[in-house]
């Protein structure tokens, strides 16, 4: 069985513009960076997937934790018809909330919202199959964009797992927090998981695997960006890194080119320059306190009612009204 996935916001040939914009302003500025949605397609995806199984990626396994035993307090909170997940990959953590949501009795759809077509279809065949009464609506797009024309109905829970907030930079956090706000109604809830601050020991590890994974995850954008855009980027020049930032509390994935490179992208006539040792940044993963967190909501007019954690306070999930 297969289920069509909506791709009015985004579809391929978008976002194969989105890329060559992004790769333009990104790859010719000083300090050059991409946005981290460009490391999702079909093998990205499937490599994230591996990611949150390794022995030092804690947050996937405790954020499970704290819905394992949380799910049923958070349902009977927001008794809500659908249920919106942003960001929603492979919806595996979401299936813990929707059977307790079934439970209530309320649940009538779900909406899935990913960059990813394959995660997404994938994903949409699981939830249609173990839960048959349900709708289920698969739509590719940006989560910080097209919020707005999602076509909500009844008593609402836009979900938000796995800390993808922490992608964001503070003033992008303002602009989203701001969007989910117009979209609530009164009686809708937001349900965020944020990673929470901790020592950079337990953090560096956690995206820079002994195995290898996350530095084969960030290494594949640059395989992104040469099958999309037609380039010659030498991927096997590049180093993964992964570095604690204490000022801005947040992991910053970086590829370090260890010569001078010049490659072209020769789809978008563009020539990219490395000096030996510049890096790329691919990725920002912002971690949270209690405290912080509270304020961001706040200020976008969103009240943090629930706060639930993990007993190791590595993980938090919090809901808004
Ligand atoms: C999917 C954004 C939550 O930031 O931890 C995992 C992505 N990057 N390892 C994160 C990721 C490197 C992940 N998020």
């Amino acid at each position: 069985m297969s289920i069509r996935v909506d791709d009015s916001f985004l579809d391929s040939a978008g976002a194969t513009d989105e890329l060559a914009a992004d790769a333009r302003a990104g790859l010719t500025s000083t300090a050059k960076s991409l946005p981290p949605r460009w490391f999702y397609d079909a093998r990205g995806s499937e490599l994230f997937e591996q990611i949150t199984d390794l022995p030092e990626y804690y947050p996937t396994r405790t954020e499970t934790q704290i819905l394992q035993a949380h799910a049923g307090d958070i349902a009977a909170a927001a008794p809500v018809e659908t249920v919106i997940e942003l960001g929603s990959g492979s919806s595996t953590k979401t299936q813990l909330l929707l059977d307790a949501w079934q439970r209530t009795g309320t649940l009538r759809r779900v909406i899935t919202l990913d960059v990813s077509a394959s995660a997404l279809a994938e994903a949409a065949v699981a939830l249609s199959a173990r839960y048959p009464t349900v709708e289920v609506q698969p739509v590719r797009a940006d989560f910080t964009r097209h919020l707005d024309g999602l076509a909500k109905s009844g008593r609402t829970a836009v979900v938000f797992l796995g800390s993808t907030i922490g992608n964001l930079d503070p003033a992008e956090r303002a602009a989203f927090f701001g969007a989910v706000r117009s979209a609530l109604d009164p009686g809708d809830v937001l349900l965020l998981g944020t990673d929470l601050v901790k020592p950079a020991e337990i953090l560096v590890p956690a995206y820079d695997d002994a195995a290898g994974i996350t530095a084969a995850f960030n290494l594949n954008v640059l395989q992104v960006l040469n099958r999309e855009l037609g380039g010659d980027l030498p991927i096997e020049a590049f180093d993964h890194r992964a570095v604690w930032n204490p000022a801005d509390e947040r992991i910053e994935m970086r590829l370090r080119a260890g010569r001078e490179i010049r490659a072209r992208l020769d789809r978008i006539g563009l020539d990219v320059h490395f000096d030996a040792g510049e890096e790329l940044l691919t990725e920002i993963s912002s971690k949270f306190r209690r405290d912080g967190i509270t304020a961001e909501l706040a200020m976008a007019g969103l009240n943090l009612t629930h706060w639930w954690t993990d007993p190791a306070g590595y993980f938090a999930l919090s809901l808004s009204q």
